[in-house]
């Protein structure tokens, strides 16, 4: 992906930093981001945005992976910031990001989190229930402001089936259901609020995507709803907000579905939607994280203990594990894995990667072709930019690794390594 190679001698080598420099420098087990990369699929979007003529905004969902470095790489990329809690609000903050180009997004956001938003300047609410709408306004009110919102709505799509499941999304924690009228009387509750400016609409069906049939459903069934309610309330949308959720390529055998193609439909079928609903246009809001971030992000671990069970299993266990890397163990996300520093020797066996934590199930990858991996291998996972760094967590005491971004030949560390003292600051 991106600017990684290999090198003559056999050397993985990411944004032109060889990566048993990068584990010399910062140590193991190491996050690296190929800063180019990110930058690049920021790009993507803004190019295939503005090529569809439709006006568009692009906030890049937070939860993927936040810090204050990649925070100001999105402000200088022109996108938007979408963020679900008061830290990730917090963060972006503190990195400078203009407020007004943040939104925020969650189902149960607390008083406290609002008076935040609101403190700030935030951009746009994402209401997420109907007891949000009096709680939203009701604060509003009390800082003489308006805010500006969405309401999300579950559409009775679901992303991954193609006969789409119209119960499945009646049963979410998550917006309100277009086919029970829930929708309908927030709708109404929001146009009714004073202190709410409704934009328009947002609904999100689901993440690692291949293809836009569910989204082009889902738009169609929320442009025939948003049709008839214009008719009786004169509500116009001036905004439709699709969410995230493009796939990315863990590995070969993930298709490959260009997020140029995946924009194009869409905005086709927006354009074409509105026509045949005789509705205005809106514009198009987008909130992509794992399609930014993920193919730029690489684990490096240091090779440990190799266990080969005969007959049975070989073993091949890193110096990190589902402290870093969860989505193996939680989804049984499948990854791809090489040694960084052998990456011409040709495979000799099969080996699971396993971590150093305290639970079988702690799992990077299953049954990978490698050369025989000797202790102080250099062990490098890809597409981990995505829901690694930020889904990480101290079980078992394990420090949080440091992060790394590279291009042009440099690295600079953006996040500290937790040090041991981290590990008990704050605590009696
Ligand atoms: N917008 C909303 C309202 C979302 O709920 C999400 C993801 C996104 C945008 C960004 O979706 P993306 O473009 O990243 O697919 N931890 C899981 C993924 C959870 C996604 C939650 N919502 C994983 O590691 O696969």
């Amino acid at each position: 992906n991106g600017t990684a190679r290999v090198t003559p001698q056999g050397v993985l080598d990411i944004g032109g930093v060889s990566a048993p420099e990068l584990a010399g420098r910062f140590g193991t087990p190491l996050y690296v981001y190929d800063e180019g990369l990110i930058r690049e699929q920021c790009r993507r979007f803004h190019r295939t945005l503005a090529a569809s003529g439709l006006d568009y905004q692009v906030s890049y969902a937070s939860k993927a992976f936040t810090c204050l470095a990649l925070v100001r790489l999105m402000a200088a990329e022109h996108m938007g910031l979408d963020v679900v809690s008061g830290g990730e609000l917090y963060t972006a903050l503190s990195a400078g990001f203009d407020p007004a180009r943040i939104h925020l997004h969650g189902n149960n956001k607390t008083v406290a989190e609002l008076r935040q938003a609101l403190d700030a300047g935030v951009g746009c609410y994402v209401v997420d229930s109907l007891d949000e709408v009096a709680r939203l306004n009701a604060l509003a009110g009390e800082y003489g402001t308006w805010a500006r919102c969405l309401l999300r709505v579950t559409p009775g799509v679901s992303a991954h089936t193609h006969d789409f499941i119209q119960t499945g999304a009646a049963d979410s924690k998550f917006g309100l259901n277009l086919a029970n009228g829930q929708a309908e009387t927030a709708l109404r509750a929001m146009l009714d609020a004073p202190h709410l400016d409704v934009l328009g609409v947002h609904f999100h069906i689901g993440s690692q995507i291949f293809g836009t049939d569910g989204t082009r459903a889902a738009l169609d069934r929320i442009l025939n709803w948003l049709a008839g309610l214009r008719e009786q309330t004169g509500f116009t949308a001036r905004v439709l907000n699709i969410g995230g959720g493009f796939g990315i390529r863990y590995t070969a055998a993930d298709q490959s579905y260009p997020i140029e193609d995946a924009l194009t439909e869409i905005a086709g079928a927006l354009r074409a939607g509105t026509q045949t609903h005789g509705l205005p246009l809106p514009q198009l809001w987008l909130e992509p994280g794992r399609s930014v971030v993920g193919e730029a992000g690489w684990t490096l671990y240091e090779v440990g203990t190799v266990k080969e069970i005969p007959g049975v299993r070989n073993y091949v266990s890193v110096d990190g594990g589902m402290s870093d890397h969860i989505r193996t163990a939680l989804y049984g996300a499948n990854y791809e894995v090489a040694l960084a520093n052998r990456m011409n020797d040709a495979p000799q066996a099969e080996y699971t990667v396993a971590g150093k934590l305290c639970e079988s199930g702690d799992v990077i990858a299953r049954d990978k072709p490698l050369p025989h991996p000797q202790r102080g291998d250099l062990l490098a996972v890809s597409c981990t930019g995505a829901y690694h760094f930020s889904m990480s967590s101290r079980y078992n005491q394990m420090p949080r690794p440091a992060v790394v971004f590279v291009g042009g030949g440099e690295a600079r560390e953006v996040v500290r390594r937790e040090s041991w003292a981290d590990l008990v600051r704050g605590q009696e």
